[in-house]
């Protein structure tokens, strides 16, 4: 069956190219680049699906077709047409030796981004165009491959996907960071997880997960924070800490290897070190939260037992790692009021902060919850949260509780890591950071 939209008979795409070796196709995309001489044009043409320089030869097109490509402008959407030659020296592979070309749109001269050097401003500011350059292309397709291998290794162990909504009349990571907003006249929230909901999924469906966005009001101007960031939610019954953090190092493990098999062209195109991707296997390392406090104040930070890490000393402890670290068994009162005690130390709680290597900090977050009903309402006091608005949540512990655990995996981090890059902002399509909104 042809699916009209998707048919490949008019035309194919510079990722299946190579399946015409040496036969005439034609390609539908947009000039990237052009470099042209007398007798000769080098068009880079972009599909959406890769780059691909197409040689037009004065000798050997028609007239007005090498008299066009003199007049293209950049991001000029265009059809090619040309033979399909295998040449070493491209990045796909190939390169089209063209016999024509078909104008769809001639752009505007003024295309904002040339190939020039830019700041980082303005191409945020132009992200919607910044999103076509070959760069940025391998970014979005690695985060996709991220999200897809998520998707797929929960899906083929038996989870059930629950979406979680994303209004809500609570917090659940402490109310600091809430968006607020107006819901018919009472206050409403922008979700910041939907793990409290995935807990109501895990009680119903056994395994479940979710992937979606979330929101913190975060007034940080950190090269991690985003105030709109997507996460993937797995939440399971009768799974303790230990198992928790199992199928953690395997789902990591997963995506990372799903990365380098099937997005190897995007790596090379961002220049990723794929040898230390290579080296993340199970088991992962695992540091109490004791120990990496330790390990901080004799790098010199300034820390005491019962401090939360901040960025600098997240960076500094995981650099010490050649592969992700888990950091175990925080102080109760740095954590949120759901983390179940631990039972021979209650002034910690069965949770681990999972750190990506090369110095890039917290990638997971995730714990084993609170199952017991007294002190789960006892810590909702001691958090001066409103217990009327958690009876539902409570209900999961007064009917049938079990013991139940999962974790949050920040897919912007994640990528961030994957990719080696500075700053998250990169690493979705169009970021929600402070002072940005557009585009
Ligand atoms: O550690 P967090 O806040 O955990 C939770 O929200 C739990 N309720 C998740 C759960 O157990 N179901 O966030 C989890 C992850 C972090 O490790 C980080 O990767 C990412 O979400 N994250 C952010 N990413 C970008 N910008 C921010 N402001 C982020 N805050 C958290
Ligand atoms: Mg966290």
């Amino acid at each position: 069956m042809t699916i009209k939209g998707l048919s490949m008979v008019a035309y194919t795409t510079i990722s299946k190219i190579g399946q015409y070796k040496d036969q005439e196709v034609t390609i539908k995309g947009w000039l990237y680049n052009i470099r042209s001489s007398g007798k000769i044009h080098f068009l880079q043409v972009r599909d959406g699906f890769g780059f691909i320089q197409c040689v037009a030869v004065k000798a050997e097109v028609r007239e007005e077709v090498f008299d066009l490509c003199k007049t293209l402008t950049q991001e000029s959407s265009i059809e090619v047409r040309g033979i399909v030659r295998q040449d070493e020296r491209a990045p796909s592979g190939y390169e089209l030796t063209t016999t024509s070309v078909k104008l769809i749109h001639m752009a505007e001269e003024n295309y904002p981004i040339t190939h020039k050097e830019h700041g980082i401003e303005f191409l945020m500011d132009n992200r919607h165009l910044w999103l076509r350059t070959p760069r940025q292309h391998a970014i979005m397709r690695i985060r996709a491959e991220i999200t897809r291998a998520c998707r797929e290794f929960l899906d083929s162990n038996d989870f059930t996907l629950i979406e979680p909504p994303i209004i809500t009349p609570s917090c659940c990571e402490g109310t600091s960071n809430l968006f607020k907003i107006d819901y018919f006249g009472e206050s409403a929230y922008l979700t910041q997880t939907g793990q409290l909901y995935e807990e109501a999924g895990a009680m119903a469906f056994g395994k479940v997960y979710s992937f979606g966005p979330t929101f913190r009001a975060e007034k940080h101007k950190t090269r991690r924070h985003l105030n709109e960031f997507w996460m993937l939610e797995p939440e399971m019954a009768f799974v303790d800490f230990e198992g928790n953090l199992e199928l953690q190092e395997n789902l990591i493990e997963y995506i990372v290897k799903s990365v380098l098999k099937n997005k190897p062209a995007e790596l090379k195109a961002i220049g990723r070190d794929t040898e230390k991707l290579e080296n993340v296997k199970t088991p992962f390392y695992r540091l109490s939260y004791d120990d990496a406090v330790k390990m901080a104040q004799e790098g010199g930070f300034d820390m005491q037992w019962g401090d939360d890490f901040g960025a600098p000393e997240e960076t500094y402890i995981a650099e010490k790692y050649d592969k992700p670290v888990f950091i175990t068994r925080y102080p109760k009162k740095v954590k949120a009021f759901y983390m179940k005690e631990d039972p021979e130390r209650p002034e910690v709680v069965l949770n681990a902060d999972l750190l990506a290597p090369e110095g890039y900090g917290e990638i997971i977050g995730g714990s084993q919850r609170e199952d017991n009903l007294e002190i789960l309402i006892r810590r909702i006091e001691e958090e001066n949260l409103p217990k009327e608005i958690y009876e539902w949540y409570l209900d999961l512990r007064r009917f049938g509780s079990v013991p139940h655990s999962g974790f949050g995996l920040g897919i912007e981090r994640s990528a961030a890591w994957i990719c080696g890059l500075e700053h998250v902002r990169e690493t979705i399509p169009f970021a929600r950071i402070l002072n940005r909104i557009t585009p």
